[in-house]
């Protein structure tokens, strides 16, 4: 079949810092076993990176951790398009345009804007029903904290990622799915506003399996980079070991068939992710049974989760060092997503009347 009759799959990943394993069960992990069957394109989300740590020489640094980590995880650039989001300069101007069809308050209202703009004021957890006190805060602070406009359009500039290439499946993990929602919202309303049928509404896409949210190891629910409670793809095994013996646990079930607390079943959580069934049913037998030792378990997901990470390590620190290699990668992932992003832009101009004379 040829490449331009398969369905378009694309996905990205912010260069913040190096990439952990929620990224890798979240997202990286499926992008490198679509790559044969689908028009795939992966990019590197610099511009997204920018709204929340914009640092010249950190982001500068984080682009080529985060490519050179997509290539050590399998992405090979013959068969899915590469590309680093700010070489792609139409996603720019079409944000500016999608932007004319977004409201303030729906971009208020989500989760992760609030969640990221309570953190840049050093606001408590929200209560339930806050939004009003909430948007006091972001629109009345006297304070020299400020939640930078970027941060608010972050789901403008991820729906454009997505429609300007018309790709109809995200490979995306939990976190992302209201963002997602967000971008189906946006393209049925540019449609139906201009009376076209010219966006096609995307979705996630998980191989018929549910979205997955990796949890950290510090009992919290979710694995980020912001929480500090990552273990990386690249990080040292002695460091990676380290990590996994330290995680929150409990002090054992106490009876059979006890409940488990959020920490531990976090731990099964990575478990049931990097071991065999096998391995799992016996820790789940030895914890129904009250015989469980937190210390064993810790030591057998460390040696599973190594064996994941092992080999993506020492491919990425070879790549790391070919700045060629890296830069021909790129400068060909731009060529080819410029060119369908460029059609999309100039139909886009075209129909909201930006026509010349
Ligand atoms: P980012 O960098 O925050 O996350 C990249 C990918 O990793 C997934 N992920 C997780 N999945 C499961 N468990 C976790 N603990 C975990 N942490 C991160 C995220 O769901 C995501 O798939 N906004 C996107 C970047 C982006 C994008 C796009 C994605 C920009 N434009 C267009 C798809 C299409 C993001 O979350 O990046």
């Amino acid at each position: 079949m040829a490449s331009t009759q398969k369905e378009i799959v694309l996905s990205g990943i912010r260069s913040t810092g190096n990439l952990h394993l929620g990224n890798y069960y979240g997202a990286l992990r499926k992008f490198a076993a679509l790559q044969d069957d689908y028009d795939c394109n992966f990019f590197i989300a610099d511009l997204h990176a920018l709204t929340t740590a914009p640092d010249p020489a950190a982001l500068h640094a984080n682009v080529k951790n985060v490519l050179a980590e997509y290539l050590a995880a399998g992405i090979d650039p013959e068969k899915a398009t590469i590309f680093i989001q700010s070489d792609i300069p139409e996603i720019s101007e079409m944000y500016l345009l999608l932007n004319m069809h977004v409201g303030i308050g729906e971009l208020m209202r989500t989760a992760s804007f609030k969640d990221k703009a309570r953190k840049a004021l050093g606001l408590t957890a929200p209560d339930d029903d806050d939004d009003g006190d909430f948007a006091r805060e972001v629109c009345g602070n006297e304070t020299n904290k400020r939640v930078n406009a970027g941060l608010l359009t972050y789901p403008t500039l991820m729906a454009v990622d997505i429609l300007i290439q018309k790709a109809t499946k995200v490979p995306v993990g939990k976190d992302q799915l209201q963002h997602l929602e967000l971008t189906r919202r946006f393209a049925r309303r540019f449609n139906s506003f201009y009376g076209v049928d010219f966006f096609p509404e995307p979705t996630d896409f998980d191989f018929g399996g549910a979205p997955v949210k990796v949890p950290g190891l510090d009992g919290s629910g979710k694995m980020g980079k912001s929480e500090g409670n990552c273990l990386y793809l690249t990080d040292d095994p002695k460091v990676l070991r380290k990590k996994v013996m330290r995680a929150t646990t409990d002090e054992g079930p106490k009876a059979p068939d006890s409940p488990m607390s959020e920490p531990v079943a976090n731990l099964f959580t990575l478990l049931e992710l990097t071991s065999t069934p096998e391995v799992v049913k016996h820790f789940r037998d030895a914890y129904a049974d009250c015989s469980i030792r937190y210390g064993d378990l810790k030591k057998q997901l460390a040696e599973d989760i190594l064996k994941v990470t092992t080999p993506i390590r020492e491919r990425a620190l070879d790549i790391m060092a070919d700045d060629a290699y890296l830069r021909r990668v790129v400068a060909q992932g731009a060529e080819k997503a410029r060119a369908r992003a460029a059609d999309t832009l100039r139909e886009v101009r075209h129909i909201m009347g930006i026509r010349g004379i």
